[in-house]
């Protein structure tokens, strides 16, 4: 089965061509950080106006990348929520008019199932059941993946996600958007020990988070250096702050792997490609005896790839239509 995969949720216009869920033809991203930056964040209106600007040349690229014809396409996969509205219409009308014209089936993706799948497109794969953890832009959820379409939430957070934390602590110390990828290269040379930031871990049942608060330390820790026109150790605040989140988000992993008694433990999301979470969760996962598998971290952050892989189960579950009232929606199905 040649799958066309459609990802517009957020500020990545994105397609991908596969085959089945064994082969991976073509993966095109379009990034917007570009126009969003100089904003410090995503503005909504902006992004799905450059969605519309680029959905065309970017599956025709994707189709193009993969040599493979419209007419040799058995099916559509588009992400239909969580997102921003705006963004996710583009995709799922662009979609449905493919579908239309071609009469060619489509599955709606939810984004969240997308980052779960996405250590498929992984040389070294689990099996199910297993636990991940979804770090993203606007989510941290713990998963049981019992199947490629079932998967029951463990944990959340709840308030900010720990991408929005790296993004939030990222715009305090004035760095570029988004603040996670110049976060983990500036901690790399920090000490993480230099400066004590609180761990959110609840109560001690809790598989939820909680980033706000740390957040918050952050910037009164920045404020108290501002005052007293104190340089800003910038690399030992990232390194301490970046060790703080991953600690959470590691042991609360581990955590959940051992109360469902799963031996595999699975990562997802942009955070996921934070080079200190892989390395601590890769040495905690070893010591408690668990197995862990991770995407590249070119599939840990936005693509059409998992939502074309998420697609294809979609698809052998018999969920497809040709139906052209399907709608978006902003908030995860999850919770
Ligand atoms: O999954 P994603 O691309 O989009 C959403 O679904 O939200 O995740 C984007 C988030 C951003 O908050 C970004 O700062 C974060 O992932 N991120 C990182 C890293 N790379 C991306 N956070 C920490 N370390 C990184 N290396
Ligand atoms: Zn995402």
């Amino acid at each position: 089965m040649i799958i066309l995969a459609i990802e517009s949720s957020c500020d990545e216009t994105a397609a991908a061509v596969l085959e089945d869920d064994k082969k991976l033809l073509s993966n095109v991203i379009n990034s917007q950080i570009d126009i969003h930056g100089k904003y410090g964040g995503v503005v909504p209106e902006l992004a799905s106006r450059k969605h519309l600007e680029d959905i065309y040349p970017v599956v025709r690229e994707a189709l193009n990348q993969a040599d493979v014809s419209l007419n040799q396409v058995d099916g559509l996969a588009v992400t239909q929520g969580p997102g921003l509205i705006g963004c996710l219409l583009v995709g799922l009308s662009f979609t449905k008019a493919l579908s239309l014209v071609k009469k060619i089936p489509y599955v709606g993706v939810d984004h969240m199932a997308g980052h779960l799948l996405s250590v498929f497109l992984a040389d070294t794969k689990p099996n199910f059941p297993f636990v991940a953890l979804i770090a993203s832009g606007g989510h941290s959820s713990i998963f049981l993946a019992s199947n490629p379409t079932s998967f029951q939430l463990m944990g959340r957070t709840r308030d900010d996600a720990a991408g929005e934390a790296f993004d939030k602590v990222g715009k305090l110390l004035g760095l570029a958007y988004p603040g996670g990828p110049v976060i983990s290269k500036l901690a790399a040379t920090g000490n993480s020990r230099a400066i004590t930031f609180p761990r959110a871990w609840l109560d001690p049942d809790s598989l939820d988070f909680s980033f706000s608060g740390l957040k918050t330390s952050v910037a009164n820790y920045v404020n108290q250096q501002r005052q007293r026109s104190e340089d800003l150790p910038v690399e030992e605040i990232c390194a301490s702050f970046q060790e703080a989140v991953v600690d959470v988000l590691v042991e609360k992993t581990i955590r959940a792997a051992r109360r469902v008694g799963v031996d595999s433990v699975v990562l997802g999301g942009g955070v996921a490609a934070n080079p200190r979470l892989r390395e601590l969760m890769s040495k905690r996962t070893t010591e408690e005896g668990l197995q862990i598998f991770m995407p590249p971290p070119e599939f840990c952050t936005d693509n059409a790839a998992m939502i074309g892989l998420a697609g294809y189960h979609l698809f052998q579950a018999g969920l497809e239509t040709l139906a052209t009232d399907m709608d978006a929606y902003s908030r995860s199905l999850f919770f």
